[in-house]
């Protein structure tokens, strides 16, 4: 990874860029403004959520900066209130409506159905991704895939599958890695992206991590998106405010040690979010328990 520039090819042959602007707790108007200054600095790739609350203000921020949409990749997401076939297709045409976009460049499923929610979690799964293959099929989505999909839910997922999922993104970050799951999405030939690539802010602060940034003349979430980047994992930092927008790309001219990336990597629990696949935590964000 040497540019902003560069890109991971896709096991369908899209270009994905190796690092993104995220919205993930942006309010609206703060989302239009970042997506914007994102773009007119030189960000290529830009990440929302149906669950976000934000895709109308990103796709107004994509039409302020005035970019052709060819030279745009724009991410967005499923939600687990939209599970099954036909609600799926529908959900894509909200987010569309919502973006004012034509097609999305990659369409994730939010978070699995689990067991913990209903014994049909694995049907429902399949079901949904029917909906994606078909609005794939149909050109309004040009690369589908995963977020915080483990092992077991991929495995099942593949059962009915008839066009293998091309990325998982999930919770990554100095302090959480979930390093067995990089290592089997892409040995499973995903591409791996990280939300929370600043453990939502909540590693900043950390010595150890200051230390070592100290050391490259960097900021800690430089060195954290560094670190992603040199882990082959794709990330995108959130920010509202437009200097650290311009510092986290930033991270180009610098190359982490292998004997720094060990010890980061080795680092105990720091900053997790508490949520597991398992927990089903947006389930239960929605069902309020
Ligand atoms: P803000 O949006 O107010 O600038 P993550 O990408 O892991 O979700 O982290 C996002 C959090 O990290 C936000 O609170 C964001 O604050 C903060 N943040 C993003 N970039 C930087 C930076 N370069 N320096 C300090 N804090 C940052």
């Amino acid at each position: 990874m040497k540019t902003l520039n560069d890109y991971t090819v896709l096991s369908n042959g899209v270009k994905l860029p190796c690092l993104g602007y995220g919205t993930w707790q942006s309010p609206k108007e703060d989302a239009r403004k970042g997506v914007k200054t994102a773009i007119d600095l030189g960000y290529r790739h830009i990440d929302t959520a149906f669950a976000y609350g934000n895709e109308d203000a990103v796709g107004e921020g994509i039409r302020d900066s005035g970019i052709a949409r060819d030279e745009l990749f724009v991410t967005t997401k499923h939600w687990i209130t939209d599970r099954g076939y036909e609600k799926t297709i529908k959900a894509v045409e909200t987010s569309l409506s919502l973006l004012g976009l034509d097609y999305v460049d990659l369409y994730l499923i939010h978070w699995p159905c689990v067991e913990k929610v209903t014994p049909e979690w694995k049907e429902i799964n399949a079901a949904t991704w029917r909906g994606f293959e078909k609005m794939y099929r149909d050109g309004k989505i040009r690369a589908i895939g995963l977020s915080n999909f483990e092992k077991k839910h991929v495995e099942a997922l593949m059962e009915t599958a008839e066009i293998a999922p091309m990325v998982n993104q999930i919770e990554f970050h100095p302090g959480y890695t979930q390093m067995d799951n990089v290592k089997y999405s892409k040995g499973f030939g995903m591409a791996v992206e990280a939300w929370s690539p600043l453990g939502s802010g909540a590693v900043l602060k950390d010595e150890f991590l200051g230390g070592i940034a100290a050391k490259y003349g960097k900021s800690t979430a430089q060195l954290c998106i560094r670190f992603a980047l040199q882990n082959d994992v794709i990330p995108m930092p959130k920010s509202v405010t437009p200097e650290r927008i311009k510092q986290n790309m930033e991270v180009f001219d610098f190359e982490i040690t292998g004997e720094d990336m060990k010890a980061i990597a080795a680092m105990p629990e720091l900053g997790f979010s508490g949520f597991r696949p398992e927990e089903a935590p947006a389930d239960a964000l929605v069902n309020g328990d």
